[in-house]
């Protein structure tokens, strides 16, 4: 008998996965991706109904949530079909929560479509509330478009987070702004720092990286932040924002390691199941269950738990500026 719960060797459960759905992306984010990247040939990619297979056999072992990223996962030809297809079974109660991350620039035309799907909550990328700044960070991204993208989601019911990632020098006198902004708007904000992921061409890590320590002591020059005990088993670190009444949290991969109590595992739009961000071991869940069927995949999916490791090594330096890792976010999911 398969086991109804996946357990780490360190007692962590897993019961949250992370998919990405498409390496595409219609913005091309300097810390993410270079201007001119090569995707994956289409032939490369689990088919819909791969992903289903993969994200149902783990709901079979115990997965309670899952999340669906990119890449920008709204961009994926009739990714609404996945969706509706797993959002029934968050209306039938066999899955928690159905969430997506997007960088907003579909939201316009689907918000309403995913509320009737069974989504619930969206958590939204967004660096920047300057039109100008926002184009220099995405390079082909339009502010306007993915306001009218926030909007539309809000006013459908969605639970909006927005992610912001702090860049040096770009957008980190921005964050108060988008702070109180989002309080203005109901929403919580996440604090990313920059992760060192994938070759971005030239821009470099060391120039982007800035600590959060310096985010949260320049926003407390305008709000007060008051320490949070709210708790997900993620990596983020929540404080009140007094002023708003609104949540906001830190993800510090660099200066905090969070990996004690981490409940996810990601699997890519290639099939492969990586059981730690910062890590590159993996296991070929596309390969499984072509050459295994849906036994294979399980098998492999329970096999792969078993060796996912402690924690993380991130580090930016001066001599290892760039990839600690050398897949993209886009391909792994964030
Ligand atoms: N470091 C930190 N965050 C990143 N994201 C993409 N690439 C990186 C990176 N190198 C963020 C996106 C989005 C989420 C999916 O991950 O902005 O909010
Ligand atoms: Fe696209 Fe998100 Fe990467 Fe930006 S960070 S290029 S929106 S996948």
């Amino acid at each position: 008998m398969p086991p109804k719960t996946l357990i780490d060797p360190f007692g962590r459960t897993v019961d949250y996965i992370r998919v990405s759905v498409t390496d595409r992306c219609d913005f091309r984010c300097v810390y993410c991706m270079a201007e001119h990247m090569t995707f994956l040939p289409k032939a490369e990619l689990l088919s819909l109904e791969e992903l289903e297979q993969v994200c149902r056999n783990f709901m079979a072992l115990g997965t309670r949530k899952i999340r669906l990223t990119g890449g920008e996962p709204l961009v994926r030809r009739n990714i609404m079909h996945l969706i509706r297809n797993l959002g029934s079974e968050v209306k039938a109660g066999n899955l928690e929560e159905l969430t997506i991350t997007t960088n907003g620039s579909q939201l316009h035309k689907m918000a309403d479509e995913l509320v009737d799907a069974g989504v619930k909550r969206l958590n939204i990328s967004i660096d920047t509330l300057d039109p100008d700044r926002f184009r220099e960070i995405t390079r082909w991204g339009d502010l306007d478009n993915v306001l009218e993208g926030l909007e539309a989601a809000k006013r459908a019911g969605l639970a909006i987070k927005l992610n912001a990632v702090a860049l040096k020098g770009v957008n980190e006198f921005d964050l108060g702004n988008m702070v109180a902004w989002a309080g203005d708007q109901g929403f919580d904000m996440t604090i990313i720092e920059v992760m060192p992921m994938g070759d971005i061409g030239n821009e470099n890590r060391v120039d982007q990286y800035l600590p959060l320590s310096q985010v949260r002591a320049e926003l407390s020059k305008r709000f007060t932040l008051t320490d949070n005990n709210f708790q997900t088993p993620g990596p983020a670190r929540y404080v009140t924002v007094e002023e708003t009444g609104r949540r906001l949290g830190f993800i510090t991969p660099l200066t905090h390691n969070f990996c004690e109590s981490c409940n996810r595992v990601r699997v890519t739009c290639t099939g492969q199941l990586y059981m730690c961000l910062g890590q590159d071991d993996n296991a070929d869940l596309a390969k499984a269950l072509r050459n295994g069927g849906e036994d294979g995949l399980r098998d492999a999916i329970i096999e792969a738990i078993g060796r996912k490791p402690k924690g993380h090594d991130f580090v930016i330096s001066r001599r290892a500026p760039n990839a600690a890792v050398a897949r993209h976010m886009n391909v792994t999911g964030g």
